[in-house]
């Protein structure tokens, strides 16, 4: 293969099927990052835009892939504070094949990277920046992205040890965030619907109580989270987001607090009990006129290596793809056909 050519995964349009080819690697702008993947993990996003045209891939075939990690390649005009060969990770972006994910090379903007702090391996690093990012924005963001519950440079808002949150679906890779960083905002208590299975791993990450999903239907959640609770329930997050999950959250919330989910409104109705509700689109690439996502998205980025250097962030659970991108496929497949319980699928591209 021509040395300016690369691997990729391609999605041939919408409804149309994934499969490996290859195109040019494309060179950093100002302001940006070419980065050698060295890891790439999977998200319910990447299946989810097979089939849901969110209209901002403009042709085809295209690019996917959302989480990355790997080595800085070439370093685009202006950028500071980044040298060749340091280890870095991001939210990639599949609206643009050059910012996605899936392939050999990808570009980032400088702004939006992360170091990988020398105690986590790429593929720990890829687990992160979706999963971490969808809770970041519900929960810490200022209004109207988030609740709010984080000042401006990401510290606690106010004292929350005196109430209880609960997140329904935490061993989803996205519910495993929030529990952490409900953690780092400090509240009381954090109850979590999951399989009981995942207990004793959901603990290390700050739960402090599991209602067993097995045990229990969402229709029986809200009793059971009101016997449980050892103070007003402040906020509630559905990490899962579908309808019966964001009507049973809704449930356990209480008039006048907070519901987050990980996907926009489904059925949900407040009625007029002044709840309010956050479920933003954590893309921090994502087209926003207003440019609130993109800017709550350097924020998040200038925190991340800390926390994950302090332990205040773990990576999820790795579950190794076989090598190259054509493993993707069949692992999407479990993703979409619900497979796959409190790890995270990864890959590496052959060349890694
Ligand atoms: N807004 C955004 O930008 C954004 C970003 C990331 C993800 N999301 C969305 O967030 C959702 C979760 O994504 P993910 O990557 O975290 O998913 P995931 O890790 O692939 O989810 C798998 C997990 O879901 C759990 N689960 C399924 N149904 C459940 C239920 N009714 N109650 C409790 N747990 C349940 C399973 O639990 P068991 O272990 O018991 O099987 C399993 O562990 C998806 O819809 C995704 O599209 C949105």
């Amino acid at each position: 293969m021509d040395s300016s050519f690369q691997k990729a995964l391609f999605l041939e349009r919408i409804d149309g099927a994934f499969y490996e080819g290859t195109r040019p690697i494309p060179k950093p702008g100002p302001g940006e990052l070419l980065v050698k993947v060295k890891a790439f993990a999977l998200n319910p996003a990447d299946w989810k835009i097979q089939k849901i045209d969110m209209q901002v891939m403009k042709s085809f075939p295209h690019v996917v892939g959302n989480d990355t990690a790997g080595d800085v390649e070439e370093i685009g005009g202006g950028v500071q504070g980044w040298n060749k060969g340091d280890r870095v990770f991001f939210q990639a972006y599949f609206g643009h094949s050059d910012y996605a994910g899936f392939q050999e090379y990808t570009l980032v903007p400088a702004d939006l990277a992360v170091k990988i702090p020398a105690n986590i391996t790429y593929e720990q690093a890829s687990t992160i920046p979706v999963a971490c990012m969808a809770p970041a924005y519900g929960l810490l963001a200022p209004a109207p992205l988030g609740a709010g519950l984080a000042n401006a440079t990401l510290d606690p808002q106010s004292d929350f040890s005196g109430f209880s949150a609960l997140v329904v679906g935490g061993a989803t890779s996205v519910g495993q965030f929030a529990i952490q960083l409900l953690k780092y905002l400090g509240f009381g208590q954090i109850l979590t619907y999951a399989s009981g299975h995942h207990s004793a791993f959901l603990k290390s990450l700050g739960a402090t109580d599991i209602i067993d999903r097995k045990k229990y239907s969402l229709d029986q959640l809200p009793e059971v989270v009101g016997q449980l609770k050892s103070a007003p329930i402040k906020i509630v997050y559905d990490a899962v987001g579908n309808p019966e999950t964001q009507n049973a959250s809704n449930a356990c919330t209480p008039d006048g607090e907070t519901l987050v989910s990980s996907l926009p409104k489904q059925v949900v109705d407040f009625g007029n009990s002044g709840k309010k509700f956050f479920g933003p689109v954590a893309i921090a690439q994502f087209p926003d006129p207003e440019g609130s996502l993109r800017e709550f998205g350097k924020v998040i980025c200038g925190r991340l290596e800390e926390w994950v250097r302090k332990g205040v962030i773990v990576p999820s659970p790795v579950e190794v793809l076989p090598t190259g991108f054509t493993a993707i496929i069949g692992g999407l497949n479990r993703l979409e056909n619900n497979q796959v319980s409190g790890v995270k699928l990864v890959g590496r591209p052959e060349s890694a």
